[in-house]
């Protein structure tokens, strides 16, 4: 992939995922441009990012018609991370997924770790699975906030740039690998906060919406405190996504909020268990 290649690549992935979408879900966003403009605007920075950091893990397939698929794939401390990966529809399931997953895994040829969301496609899945990952099924909690249950909340606070060596040490100690350079684009989109006590640190990036974008804790009670703290700052209508069953702490406040439980895809794992407290980013894992 090359810079020039970005914007191509975000249409050819708004579409393959609302035609996912379509077909496993039978529903379509009302937006005819597939992905809203301030989505597509993220996507596109995530990506230039991917393509700094790590240009050799960014791929493109062309035919004569142009581009027909793309991966994104990076590696933060020697774990192999795939960001976004999509074939255009009506191509799928004619092998350019599975070159294309070579290409980005070939990127991590070093790395005994490796970490991606998978969809619920199951061509994606089966590629995953043959590729040697593990596949531990997503839950999400999703529906109207009961405000009288949010508990007091203390010990939680704005978090800035400054608080990016806690975050990496958190990450290191819970997954395995830092978010290094992928913290001052989370910051530039998202709002951080934490929680540094005696007894566990955590910290988590809250989305536009106020839904957790990634959550990250040493200790249960921590991340416990950051994700309600999360959802006493969220609207009526809250989701919880990126929930393994590693992680029954984030269930277990989704449903004292009256959410409702649902599933959908998998966290795919190479060389590692599931990290806990630990609520995982779609892209940036
Ligand atoms: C996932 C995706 C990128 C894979 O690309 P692709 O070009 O379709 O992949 P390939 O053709 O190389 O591999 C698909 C595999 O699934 C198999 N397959 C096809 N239809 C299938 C079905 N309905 N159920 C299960 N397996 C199926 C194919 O036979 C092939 O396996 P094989 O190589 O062992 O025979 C593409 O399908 C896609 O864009 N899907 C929508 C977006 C998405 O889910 N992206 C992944 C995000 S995590």
């Amino acid at each position: 992939m090359q810079p020039a290649d970005v914007s191509v690549a975000e249409r050819l992935s708004a579409e393959g995922f609302y035609e996912l979408d379509q077909r496993m879900w039978r529903r379509s966003w009302p937006d005819p441009e597939l992905r809203p403009a301030t989505r597509a605007g993220a996507w596109v920075a995530r990506t230039r990012h991917f393509l700094e950091t790590d240009p050799g893990g960014c791929w493109v397939a062309d035919d004569d018609t142009g581009m027909v698929g793309m991966a994104t794939s990076f590696v933060r401390d020697k774990t192999w991370c795939l960001a976004t990966y999509a074939v255009r529809p009506g191509l799928q399931a004619r092998g350019i997924g599975k070159q294309l997953l070579e290409a980005a895994m070939h990127h991590g040829r070093g790395c005994l770790r490796g970490m991606l969301a998978a969809s619920s496609d199951p061509k994606a899945v089966r590629r995953y699975r043959l590729a040697g990952f593990s596949l531990h099924p997503q839950m999400f909690l999703t529906g109207t906030v009961d405000r009288d249950a949010i508990p007091v909340i203390e010990k939680v606070r704005e978090g800035s740039a400054g608080d990016t060596d806690l975050m990496d040490s958190i990450d290191r100690q819970v997954r395995g690998a830092a978010h290094g350079p992928d913290h001052p684009l989370m910051q530039r989109f998202w709002r951080a906060i934490v929680s540094d006590t005696t007894t566990g640190s955590g910290y988590a990036y809250l989305d536009d919406n106020g839904g957790v974008a990634l959550l990250a804790a040493t200790h249960r009670r921590a991340a416990t405190r950051l994700l309600w703290a999360a959802i006493a700052d969220g609207g009526q209508e809250q989701s919880i996504f990126h929930v393994t069953a590693a992680n029954e702490w984030a269930v277990d406040v989704g449903m004292a909020a009256r959410l409702e439980l649902h599933q959908d895809g998998y966290l795919g794992l190479r060389g590692m268990s599931p990290p806990a407290p630990y609520l995982h980013n779609g892209a940036l894992l």
